[in-house]
């Protein structure tokens, strides 16, 4: 699966060559409309042309009218609201895919534009309910039917490049039919939110059993070893899962996503398993590759966010199945091969899978993000509905929030992008998306016991998306308390606010390439939520009764009870001591960390 040393090689001098910026004058648009136009992204620098040859899948979003947009938020909520006679009536995926088809004046304005413009039909591929296009050519091509220029740019800090351009036009006939063609301006890095460091090999770390334990702010016990080391053993105990037993049968599954080439190692997951779950030594996963997701299982390239995410699901959820879904594509491209690596973020192509099956599991959870302002709002509003369509046909979505606090985790003033990408260089938090979302559920970070939320725990308020109706109550009640002069500016005020819950994130014993290895981040934090959601399914599927789907709105109501609020600690960055942790939601721990007993007693009693 590597590229031979040549093209390693070939690669290196590419992009040194390439990584002395050189400048070229914008192109102006006068029979064509100019549908974005973004200044240069502050942490790239923009090399050459793109190789004219250099193949791009351009996604190409056809238009959804807003009815289809609301009609698809009140059918999300009714059937996510416990208080709606359409409570639980989850959708087909036949009827999910209903919702978002486009109208057909957009199909067919769109199919003349491709057609006249000579692209061959054989280069085009209709995405789910063709809410999309995929179009495979070259960037040449690209740029006539865009009427722009594609350069290659180059991160500052990790040298990886892509393939994009900062303006792009369309013509007037298809330009109200699309919503918009990436990639064009998207310059996002979808990161793991998670890091497993080794431990040294000698050190044996357990949780004490025995005599002295400690009583969390929910008033489990648990062994006083899990302060400085978290096992599955403690996580049962803080959590109040010790006396549920699942039986795997119910049909409740957990899907676990995988990205940028971090792969579950099996040997790891023995290893863990056998440290810490010795009864489930027999546990396997089910694998699925998406676009050509690979699974190596050579113990030296297991990857440290996706041994974290699996062993964690898989220690807590066994026997129930799980799935582990390894989706392809990753920076850094090399665009001077003539595949198409450079195309959108890979979450896209993960959602087209999910929304093609006809079958999902039950809970999902979801490590990786991007900063929100690096996705296109478009995009972004795109990949959300695909999100409320899940939900609607009954899957939670689980996603960790971040690991920055309330800036990007990067505490150098040149690099960090505390702004808002629009030119003007204002201070601004960043939130991450997807989590930003409000159609998914994210999971802050703790640490400790008693819990208080982690330093890193990503939090605030959304810049695309408005606060929910979900959040309304617990969400003004913070805002209003902040004083109003601290941070104006640097957050939006009615925006979706994130967190929603939290779980602890910080020295998760795990096992990371061959090694025993301390995992920390909130992608500790979310897998422990969906394993939580999951059994939750298990109950509920096994007395017959639907799974819980989108969980926000009863997480906001009903679940209350059986959550605990942390009220201490805040989630620095931008050069600010970020949001504090306080009664009731709040931009840290949001609503606070699961009690499965009690959960578990008020929805599938
Ligand atoms: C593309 O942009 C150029 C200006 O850069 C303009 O002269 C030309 O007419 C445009 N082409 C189309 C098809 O709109
Ligand atoms: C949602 O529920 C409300 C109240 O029950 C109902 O009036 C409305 O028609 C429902 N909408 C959809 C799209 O099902
Ligand atoms: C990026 O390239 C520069 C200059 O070639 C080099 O000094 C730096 O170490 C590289 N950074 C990474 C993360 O490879
Ligand atoms: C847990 O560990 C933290 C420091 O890591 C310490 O401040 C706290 O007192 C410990 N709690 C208990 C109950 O031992
Ligand atoms: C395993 O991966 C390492 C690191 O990528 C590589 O050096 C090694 O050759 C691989 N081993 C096998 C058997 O493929
Ligand atoms: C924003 O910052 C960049 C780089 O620091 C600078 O080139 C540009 O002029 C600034 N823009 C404004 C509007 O201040
Ligand atoms: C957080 O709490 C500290 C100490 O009480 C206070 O000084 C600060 O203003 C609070 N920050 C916010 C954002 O509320
Ligand atoms: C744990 O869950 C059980 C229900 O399974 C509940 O009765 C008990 O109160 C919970 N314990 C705590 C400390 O919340």
């Amino acid at each position: 699966m590597w590229p031979n040393l040549n093209v390693i090689l070939r690669f290196i001098l590419v992009a040194s060559f390439y990584c002395a910026p050189t400048s070229s004058s914008a192109t102006e648009n006068s029979v064509n409309r100019i549908k974005e136009n973004i200044p240069s992204p502050p942490t790239w620098s923009r090399l050459g042309r793109a190789p004219p040859n250099h193949l791009v899948t351009l996604r190409i979003a056809l238009r959804q009218s807003l009815s289809n947009s609301l009609l698809l938020e009140q059918i999300l909520y009714n059937v996510s609201n416990p208080g709606s006679p359409l409570y639980g009536r989850h959708l087909s995926k036949e009827e999910a895919e209903s919702i978002l088809k486009p109208q057909e004046d957009a199909i067919t304005a769109v199919d003349n534009w491709l057609s006249s413009s000579g692209i061959r039909e054989s280069s085009i591929k209709p995405g789910p309910s063709r809410a999309w296009l995929m179009v495979t050519i070259p960037i040449d091509t690209a740029e006539i039917l865009l009427n722009t220029t594609y350069y290659t740019w180059c991160h500052s800090s990790s040298n990886d490049t892509i393939v994009r351009t900062t303006t792009y036009s369309l013509p007037v006939e298809v330009f109200h039919h699309v919503d918009f063609v990436q990639p064009t301006t998207i310059f996002a890095r979808w990161n793991g939110l998670g890091s497993a460091t080794h431990l040294p090999i000698a050190v044996r770390e357990f949780a004490q059993t025995g005599s002295s334990s400690i009583t969390s702010g929910s008033g489990t016990v648990t062994d006083t070893g899990c302060n400085a080391t978290l096992t599955l053993s403690c996580i049962r105990q803080l959590y109040n899962i010790t006396d549920y037993t699942t039986l795997g049968k119910s049909g409740s599954k957990i899907g676990v996503t995988g990205y940028l080439d971090y792969y579950a190692n099996r040997a790891d997951l023995l290893l863990f398993l056998q440290d810490q779950r010795p009864e489930a030594l027999d546990a396997t996963y089910q694998f699925i590759s998406v676009n050509g997701g690979k699974d190596s299982q050579n113990v030296s390239q297991a990857g440290g966010e996706a041994d974290l995410d699996i062993q964690i699901s898989m220690g807590l959820t066994y026997p129930m199945p799980n799935i582990f879904y390894s989706t392809a594509g990753s920076p850094p491209s090399i665009p001077s091969l003539h595949t198409p690596t450079d195309a959108n973020e890979p979450y896209a192509e993960w959602l087209d899978y999910m929304l093609s099956q006809s079958e999902l599991p039950a809970t999902i959870t979801t490590s990786y993000s991007d900063d929100e302002d690096t996705v296109p709002i478009a995009y972004a509003k795109h990949i959300c509905a695909g999100f409320a369509l899940l939900g609607a046909r009954g899957a939670s979505l689980i996603f960790s929030s971040g690991d920055g606090g309330v800036g990007d985790g990067d505490d150098n003033p040149t690099t960090q992008q505390c702004k808002a990408n629009d030119g003007r260089n204002a201070s601004r938090f960043i939130p991450t998306f997807p989590p930003s979302c409000p159609y998914v559920t994210a999971v802050g970070g703790t640490t400790q016991i008693p819990e208080v939320a982690s330093y890193f725990s990503g939090g605030g308020f959304s810049n695309y998306f408005d606060r929910p109706s979900y959040q309304e109550s617990s969400v003004s009640s913070y805002v209003d308390r902040l004083q109003p002069i601290l941070y104006q500016g640097l957050y939006n005020p009615h925006g979706r606010g994130v967190p929603d819950v939290s779980a602890q994130s910080t020295n998760f014993r795990a096992f990371y390439q061959g090694q025993a290895a301390r995992g920390m981040g909130t992608s500790v934090a979310a897998p422990i939520f969906a394993s939580i959601v999951a059994l939750l399914n298990d109950g509920r599927l096994a007395r017959g009764l639907p799974p819980l789907g989108f969980l926000n709105p009863v997480l906001y109501t009903k679940g209350l009870p059986g959550l605990t609020d942390i009220t201490s600690g805040n989630n620095p960055g931008c050069g600010t001591q970020g949001f504090n942790a306080t009664y009731g939601w709040d931009p840290v721990t949001g609503l606070g960390t699961p009690n499965f007993g009690k959960l578990k007693q008020i929805f599938s009693p």
